[in-house]
């Protein structure tokens, strides 16, 4: 049955229904609307508009389809109406007959699916919010059952200077705290609600928003009703954050799937998140990192969708608006699967210390090490910075590492140089020297890996 059937003289067409329908993706907030019906419920029994008796009657009936709804039992395969909301009512039209026809007065579909949009979206926002916690969780155990282990680190790919795997865990636990930050932020804005807007302008029914508002777990009502009912940047900022947040997971995968080259030979993963190949008997790929890193391109995508469909809509509210959902859920799914299977990935991965550490010892990755001693020995930084590099082209011609040279090969390219630079080069000191705050020396990364254990603690509280 159409909410809006009076106006017509013939039904929709099949086609039209298939447009128009969104009871296919938005059943997904059945428990969101029946409870945003039941404080309704209240709201028009305070106004004069319900029986306490009729309240009750609705209160009951709509409880037990919660409860139905929670335990997945409605069936929204076999309906033919139009969306969740026209779901609610005519499964309580059948069972209560007139008294259900009452629900809907002073209330709009309009501000009635923002309403649920926003309890769908906070809901699961808490817990995407505790998915990335488990991440970090995942890389602080990375970091400590590995916690000697040096990797190169890389600038354009190209080996650098070493650091410490903690520290390579502990740049991606940063990233996943401003995730994480973001949900917070965004659970602050998210929080008002729009109920009691109508379908624009407000509603002619005395109903008190606040009390509406407060019994939604909302922190405040909405303050203007063609704002209420046409807003969707708490949808574009989800997408925004699940884009931001799969670029992390991206990033990550990416690193991993370098380091668990063949080339690189650094880490192993687990069986568990990794597959086969058909013909090459030998093949072990990394499958959960590579979805990691493809499913951005359609989280991305439905963040530029809704950009796009939001972009010129006169206020206030538009069918257009319907569109926001698919993508939405489709990104909350995706993210929260990648978030869980990183958790995975990290929980499975041990590295191959040993070729980590030969690794991080090749490439010259030391060279500025020489430079910083050379101005430490009075020289200016550039000069420093020129010598060194000599001896980087000495090096190389003689095929060896810069601590491999004798001292009287380094004396070639600067006469300073003594018998106290092989301390300096040597791979354990050019990592703790730096010992700055947010620098790889071994004690500072060990501090901040228990740090943010204690942290994770309170933040999971
Ligand atoms: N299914 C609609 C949506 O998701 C509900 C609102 C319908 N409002 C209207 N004026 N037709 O946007």
């Amino acid at each position: 049955m159409a909410l809006w059937g009076g106006r017509f003289q013939s039904g929709s067409s099949d086609m039209f229904k298939q447009v128009n329908d969104s009871l296919p993706f938005d059943h997904v907030m059945a428990v969101e609307d029946i409870w945003g019906s039941i404080v309704w419920s209240r709201a028009l029994k305070d106004a004069g508009v319900l029986t306490v008796d009729e309240q009750q009657q609705l209160e009951n009936a709509l409880s037990s389809l919660k409860a139905k709804a929670e335990a997945g039992e409605l069936d929204f395969a076999s309906s033919f109406e139009e969306d969740i909301h026209s779901f609610v009512e005519a499964t309580l039209t059948a069972e209560l007959g007139d008294i259900a026809r009452k629900l809907h007065t002073g209330r709009s579909r309009n501000d009635q699916v923002a309403t649920d949009f926003r309890l769908w979206c906070r809901s699961h926002l808490d817990s995407l919010r505790v998915d990335c916690l488990s991440v970090i969780q995942a890389l602080l155990k990375a970091a400590k059952r590995h916690e000697n282990a040096i990797l190169p680190g890389y600038t354009h790919l190209q080996r650098a200077q070493p650091v410490y795997f903690a520290h390579w865990c502990l740049a991606y636990v940063e990233m996943l705290k401003r995730d994480v930050s973001r949900i917070e932020d965004l659970q602050k804005r998210l929080n008002q609600c729009p109920l009691g807007s109508g379908a624009l302008a407000g509603t002619t029914f005395p109903v008190d928003r606040y009390k509406i508002a407060a019994e939604l777990g909302f922190d405040s009502p909405c303050l203007n009703s063609l704002d209420a009912v046409s807003d969707r940047d708490f949808v574009l900022e989800l997408l925004f954050n699940a884009s931001t947040s799969m670029m992390h997971l991206s990033r990550m995968a990416e690193d991993l799937i370098f380091y668990n080259s063949g080339e690189a030979g650094f880490l192993h993963l687990g069986d568990s998140v990794t597959s086969g190949s058909s013909l090459m008997p030998q093949k072990k790929n990394p499958d959960a990192l590579e979805l990691m890193r493809g499913k951005c391109g359609r989280v991305f995508g439905n963040l530029q969708g809704l950009l796009v469909t939001m972009k010129g809509l006169p206020l206030a509210y538009n069918k257009d608006m319907q569109e926001d959902k698919e993508g939405a859920i489709d990104s909350v799914n995706q993210w929260h699967i990648c978030l869980c299977i990183a958790v995975e990935v990290l929980n499975s991965l041990s590295l191959n210390e040993e070729r980590c550490r030969i690794a991080a010892q090749q490439g010259y990755a030391n060279a500025t090490e020489l430079a910083d001693y050379l101005v430490a020995k009075g020289i200016p930084f550039r000069t420093a910075h020129d010598i060194a590099g000599q001896a980087v082209v000495l090096a190389i011609s003689k095929g060896k590492a810069l601590e491999h040279l004798s001292v009287e090969e380094l004396q070639t390219v600067h006469a300073d140089i003594q018998d106290d630079v092989y301390a300096v080069l040597e791979l354990e000191a050019v990592l703790n020297k730096r010992n700055v705050l947010g620098g790889t020396n071994k004690e500072l990364v060990t501090r901040a890996v228990y740090a943010e254990l204690e942290k994770l603690d309170q933040l999971k509280a």
